[in-house]
């Protein structure tokens, strides 16, 4: 068993600093595409013998020192009750967003056991199969209500604020719900046998610190306490966070995540006594091989103050990256960090 992640994850001295790659098991791999070709993204995410497949690949493939569950922040969404689509080339669509106080209603706190047992299914099936730490996930209570409003992707998320700034008790009744949900599924993929859990916020960035201190943070502090019963180790990751570093902090996670657009070692200054996660430029896997790794070794000198650091892309891997660029990173951590 490596558990070089996990003794990171504590801020325990490591042989080498571990690293996955956030949307390792995807698109960009030709062995996802070969098992996606043949169902919907939604059928993939609810049969877990082929979770169980796409999670191992880059396991196999790239060699990383963690295993992220094969799924999606949207699963638990579905399972609350309001209706989930995938388009082809558009992404997550919700046809009946939650725009007032009946919709809002219509949502159920689901018990995981029964609405995603699937999940659960997966978690268990790979722990069996797994030589590395498993990471269970969910999507941040901001970062799920904006799909949720807005119906699917946005770019500017007028519904969002226009909600938080014009009925702010329908929009903290809405993240109270999710928030609900959000402990007992995470809870039951701890108690299924996820190793440590990760919080997407991929939008609180989208946020003024103000806003994000009264209409986001509370609630990624009520999970994180929470789940403190666990024992696992909470990865805390807001995209486009660099001006939210202490706020992320203050969410109890132990680990916190770094997208690219700050200096880890300017990070790691202010997040302070804990271990940190990040944070290359996902294009920067385009660089031709002596300048990646040059970048990488810069990036690792950069984290030597980190009380731990967890090797990671600044957010997910692009859908047209070359593997065999993936595989120079991941090999280029590994032997450069070697202590
Ligand atoms: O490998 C892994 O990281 C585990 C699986 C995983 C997926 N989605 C699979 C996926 C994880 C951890 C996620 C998280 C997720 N999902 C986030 C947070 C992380 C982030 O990227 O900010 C968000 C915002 C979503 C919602 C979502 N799912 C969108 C917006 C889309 C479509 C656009 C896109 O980026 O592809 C998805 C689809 C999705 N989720 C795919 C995968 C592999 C592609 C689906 C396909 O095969 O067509």
């Amino acid at each position: 068993m490596n558990d070089t992640f996990l003794k990171a994850c504590r801020g325990e001295k490591t042989d080498y600093t571990p690293i996955w790659i956030m949307r390792q098991a995807g698109r960009y791999l030709p062995e996802y595409q070969a098992v996606r070709g043949n169902v919907t993204f939604l059928e993939l995410c609810k049969t877990p013998e082929l979770c169980v497949e796409v999670t191992l690949q880059p396991i196999d493939i790239l060699g990383v020192d963690a295993a992220i569950l094969f799924s999606d922040i949207l699963i638990v969404l579905e399972a609350m009750g309001t209706p989930l689509e995938f388009h082809e080339g558009r992404g997550p669509v919700f046809p009946e967003p939650i725009r007032n106080q009946t919709d809002l209603d219509k949502l159920i706190i689901p018990d995981p056991e029964e609405k995603t047992a699937f999940v659960l299914e997966t978690i268990k099936l790979l722990r069996k199969e797994l030589k590395v730490p498993l990471i269970g996930f969910a999507g941040a209570p901001f970062t799920c209500a904006t799909y949720l409003i807005e119906g699917g992707s946005s770019k500017v998320f007028w519904e969002t604020k226009k909600m938080m700034y014009t009925a702010p008790e329908l929009f903290h009744g809405m993240m109270e719900k999710i928030t609900q949900s959000t402990i007992l599924y995470l809870k039951a993929q701890a108690k299924a046998g996820a190793q440590a859990l990760q919080i997407f916020d991929s939008w609180a960035g989208i946020l003024a610190p103000c806003d994000f201190r009264e209409y986001a943070l509370p609630y990624v502090q009520q999970i994180i306490h929470d789940l403190k019963e666990t024992q696992l180790p909470i990865i805390y990751f807001a995209n486009n966070g660099a001006t939210l570093l202490e706020d992320s902090v203050s969410s109890g996670a132990d680990v916190i995540g770094l997208d690219w657009r700050i200096n880890i070692g300017d990070a790691i200054k202010r997040v302070g006594n804990k271990a940190v996660q990040g944070n290359l430029d996902p294009f920067s896997l385009l660089l031709p091989k002596d300048k990646l790794r040059g970048r990488i070794k810069r990036l690792l000198a950069d984290a030597g103050d980190a009380k731990g650091h967890i090797f990671n892309l600044g957010h997910g891997i692009h859908q047209f990256t070359p593997p065999e660029q993936a595989k120079i990173a991941v090999d280029a951590v590994h032997e450069l960090s070697a202590r």
